[in-house]
């Protein structure tokens, strides 16, 4: 499988900060915000990853994360030209996706919590279908809304409804089989002019192939659009990594233990960041690996 990280759109709500840099690159706590849904990808054991972005900022990508190497997975770029959508992904991406199934996570996601890997993993060997998340939410207004019958079947996909049907939110990470590149091609743009994923969703539930996880009540699902969104998910991380004393999205820990790089690059990649926790927590890393 391969994965797709949906970070260009406009960032209209974080103006003026996204309107001289690219909502993405922004940090929550310690590391820039793409740094956690990269973490997503990486420890569903994903190692082919496009990162779609605008023409104004796929220059910055490269310079921040390069070809993914240091991370020991292949990073490429892509242009999208214009906030058309999150359906837009798989036809920019066509080429890249080729004859595999695929993963989409968008840029401003982030996700937390126990045995989350473990279902990330699950997710990767679907072959056939689509696989999204439902998470309970207070307000559903603003986001994607399923609905589901006593059985746990997927009824109804709603798009930002004014009267939801139920409270559970699409978090935006979403499993696709091959057939959403043709999904995609067939989309029309939604009154508001995107190609809409939640469109894409509901194709597949027509077929009868779309299949929905309740995330349950153990996940955090931050969605870091908003002002208050930064301010929340940057206390979220400083919380739990002071409290535990370990990293959350920390990309070189999750290769290094996949045993994706060795210890000589953590090493190499820790010297010029010593001044920061960051730094300190790569060469610690290496360390305690000696030790056990
Ligand atoms: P949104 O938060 O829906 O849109 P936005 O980032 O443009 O922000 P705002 O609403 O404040 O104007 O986008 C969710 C994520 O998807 C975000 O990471 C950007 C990304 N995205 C794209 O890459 N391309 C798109 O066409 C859209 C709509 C979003």
């Amino acid at each position: 499988m391969k994965g797709i990280v949906m970070a260009g759109g406009s960032g209209t709500r974080l103006y003026p900060v996204t309107q001289g840099i690219n909502k993405q690159m922004i940090p929550i706590y310690d590391k820039p915000m793409i740094y956690y849904p990269l973490s997503v990808l990486m420890l569903s054991g994903i190692r082919e990853i496009l990162i779609i972005t605008t023409i104004e900022d796929i220059r910055n990508y490269k310079k921040l994360l390069g070809n993914g190497e240091r991370f020991g997975v292949s990073i490429t770029y892509k242009v999208q030209k214009a906030p058309h959508g999150l359906g837009e992904a798989f036809i920019i991406g066509e080429e890249f996706i080729g004859s595999d199934s695929v993963a989409l996570i968008l840029g401003d996601n982030i996700f937390y919590g126990s045995f989350f890997s473990d279902t990330l993993k699950k997710c990767i060997s679907l072959s056939r279908g689509a696989r999204i998340f439902g998470y309970f939410v207070k307000d559903p207004k603003d986001f994607g809304v399923v609905e589901f019958n006593e059985e746990g079947e997927v009824i109804s996909l709603e798009e930002k409804p004014l009267h939801p049907r139920s409270n559970y939110a699409v978090p935006g990470l979403y499993f696709y089989d091959n057939t959403v590149i043709e999904k995609a091609k067939r989309l029309k743009p939604s009154g508001r002019g995107e190609l809409e994923i939640t469109d894409i969703n509901r194709l597949y539930l027509e077929e009868g192939s779309l299949s929905c996880i309740n995330m349950g009540r153990g996940m955090a699902w931050l969605d870091t659009g908003t002002f208050d969104g930064l301010v929340d998910a940057t206390n979220f991380v400083k919380a739990i990594q002071d409290r535990q004393g370990i990293m959350i999205a920390c990309l070189e820990e999750i290769a290094f233990n996949k045993g994706w790089i060795s210890r000589e690059e953590v090493l190499k990649t820790s010297k010029p960041l010593l001044k920061t926790n960051y730094g300190g927590y790569l060469m610690d890393l290496v360390k305690l690996k000696e030790k056990r």
